[in-house]
């Protein structure tokens, strides 16, 4: 075997896999990864009842670019709702149990992230770290010193679109969720999913006349840190900048 990166291929497949949790009969992780409950709740527009999305497929397809400059003109909560329905949003759960059904495919339906988000420019939101609650639709906030998004962009390389986008996306896996019934296979699928998330960020971003920029980019140490993340059990797995053209 040559590197790491074989290697991880290679016992990856089903043959070498050990016995996952899930035929142990262990309890299988939380759907959702715990937050401070003390924390104010900030509701997000009904998915509902938002008139977005009625783009054609096609012509979202045509249209998508990276976008890494972006105007100053500020994102609608109605906008960050949706992005934030189109990527990660919960479609049916039955009260907390698994399986839940997202808008994004997951293998096993396992969806095993988090999303944070650097807030830059949205109207009626502060500046600063938040996460997503999806099985609520909410936000909480997490950071609201100023210098966040300085800190975030100097992990993602310096890259400035971090800093000067209107919101960024931040996904971060919770290897147990997927792990529990893959065992380590689940690494491959949190990476496949991941750019299942992403993709659906590019074309709804299309819908709404912003534009969206992946990014791979970042120090995993740093960028973990920043968002308070052990980088272990949570992670970040993949990023992306969104704002209006
Ligand atoms: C996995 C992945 C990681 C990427 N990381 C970055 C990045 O860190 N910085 C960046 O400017 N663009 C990044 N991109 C965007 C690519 O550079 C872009 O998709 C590619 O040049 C093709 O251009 P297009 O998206 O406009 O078709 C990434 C794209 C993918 C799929």
């Amino acid at each position: 075997m040559k590197d790491i990166a074989q290697e991880f291929m290679e016992f990856t497949k089903y043959k070498y896999l050990g016995e996952s949790e899930q035929l142990q009969g262990l309890p299988q992780p939380p759907a959702e990864a715990e937050y401070d409950l003390e924390k104010p709740k900030i509701g997000l527009p009904s998915p509902d009842s938002l008139p977005f999305g009625k783009i054609a497929l096609i012509d979202a397809l045509n249209k998508r670019r990276s976008l890494r400059n972006f105007s100053d003109i500020a994102m609608t909560m109605e906008e960050l709702s949706f992005l934030l329905w189109c990527t990660q949003g919960v479609k049916k759960s039955k009260s907390g149990l698994q399986p839940v059904l997202r808008t994004v495919p997951s293998a096993g339906a396992r969806h095993a992230f988090e999303t944070y988000m650097l807030i830059n420019n949205v109207e009626g939101l502060r500046p600063g770290l938040y996460r997503y609650l999806a099985f609520e639709h909410k936000l909480i906030m997490l950071d609201e010193d100023t210098g966040i998004a300085g800190r975030i962009t100097a992990c993602c390389l310096g890259q400035g679109m971090v800093g000067r986008c209107a919101a960024a996306f931040f996904w971060a896996a919770v290897a147990e969720r997927m792990t529990w019934r893959y065992d380590t296979r689940g690494y491959r699928y949190l990476h496949l999913d991941a750019g299942h998330v992403c993709q659906n960020l590019y074309l709804a971003a299309e819908s709404l006349d912003c534009g969206a920029c992946a990014i791979g980019a970042y120090d995993d140490d740093e960028l973990n840190s920043a968002l308070g993340l052990d980088g272990e059990r949570q992670f970040i797995i993949y990023s992306a900048v969104v704002g209006k053209r």
